[in-house]
C-alpha cells in the first residue's frame, strides 16, 4: 500500500511569529508543500497560537487540495469549534497540555474511552475522519478500536529513540505489535512524531499497513540545508518500501 506523507507545516509559523509580519507565509508553504509532492498537510494549533493561529487554519484550509489533517486536543471547547468550521479530512486527536513544548504521550483510551466515544461521534457526524495518538502499548489499541476512532497514529517518539540509539530491530517490536493488532481490529494506521530521513525507511518496511504518517521538525530542518521541494522527494522516496 502506499503511505502517504503528510507535512506538519507548523515550524513556518513559528519562524513567521519571530518577527510578526507574514513572512514566511505559511499559506503559501502549504500550496508549495502540496506542488511539491506533499500529500498532505497537518496543523497543530495550540491553545496559545504560539505557532499556527486558528486563522491560518481557516487560510490554509481555502488552499488544500490534498488531504488535510488538523491535530489537537479536543478537551479545549475552541479546538473542537475550529475543527468543526474548518472540515479538514481528518482531526487528530493528542492529549497535550495547553503549554507542553510539543506532544509527549498517546491517549489513555481505556480512562478516556466515554469522553473518547463521544468527540469522536461528534467529528465523524461532522463528515470528518478521526485518528487518535497513542503508544503503542496493546492495551491501548485494543481500547481505542471501541472508540468507534477510524484510525490510530502510533507515536514514534520511542522509536526514534532506539533506532537512534542503534537498537532498531528492539525499537520497531512494539509498533509491529500494534499495527498488527490494529489492523485485526480494523483501524487505520498512522504514525509521527521524531520520524526522519534516517528512521522512516525502515520503520515503514516493518509495518506493512501504514496509511500516513506526518512530519514537521526533522523535516523542515533538512529543507534549510536540502531546500523544501528536494527534502519532500527524498521523504517520499524513503516511504517506497523497495528503495
Ligand atoms: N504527530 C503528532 C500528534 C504531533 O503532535 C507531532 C508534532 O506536532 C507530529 C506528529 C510531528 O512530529 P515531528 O515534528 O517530530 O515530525
Amino acid at each position: 500500500m502506499n503511505t502517504r506523507l503528510s507535512v506538519n507545516i507548523n515550524k513556518f509559523a513559528t519562524l513567521r511569529n519571530a518577527r510578526g509580519g507574514n513572512n514566511p507565509n505559511v499559506v503559501k508553504a502549504a500550496i508549495d508543500a502540496q506542488l511539491f509532492g506533499a500529500e498532505g498537510i497537518t496543523v497543530h494549533p495550540r491553545p496559545d497560537e504560539r505557532h499556527i493561529t486558528y486563522q491560518d487554519v481557516l487560510d490554509i484550509k481555502k488552499v488544500i487540495t490534498t488531504e488535510f489533517n488538523i491535530e489537537g486536543n479536543p478537551s479545549e471547547q475552541k479546538f473542537v469549534e475550529l475543527v468543526l468550521a474548518a472540515k479538514p479530512d481528518q482531526v487528530t486527536l493528542v492529549p497535550d497540555a495547553t503549554k507542553q513544548l510539543t506532544s509527549d504521550h498517546g491517549w489513555d483510551t481505556i480512562q478516556h474511552k466515554d469522553f473518547l466515544i463521544d468527540i469522536i461521534g461528534t467529528f465523524k457526524k461532522a463528515g470528518i475522519r478521526v485518528s487518535i495518538f497513542i503508544d503503542p502499548d496493546l492495551k491501548m489499541v485494543e481500547a481505542a478500536a471501541k472508540t468507534n476512532t477510524d484510525r490510530i497514529e502510533l507515536y514514534t517518539e520511542m522509536y526514534a529513540r532506539e533506532f537512534a540509539a542503534g537498537k532498531k530491530e528492539m525499537a520497531i517490536q512494539p509498533y509491529q505489535s500494534a499495527a498488527k493488532l490494529a489492523s485485526t481490529l480494523g483501524l487505520g494506521i498512522n504514525a509521527g512524531h521524531d520520524l526522519d530521513l534516517y528512521n522512516l525507511h525502515y520503520f515503514r518496511q516493518h509495518i506493512s499497513h501504514l496509511d500516513e504518517v506526518s512530519i514537521g521538525h526533522a523535516l523542515i530542518c533538512d529543507a534549510l540545508y536540502l531546500g523544501f521541494e528536494n527534502t519532500i522527494q527524498l521523504y517520499k522516496r524513503q516511504l517506497q518500501i523497495a528503495v
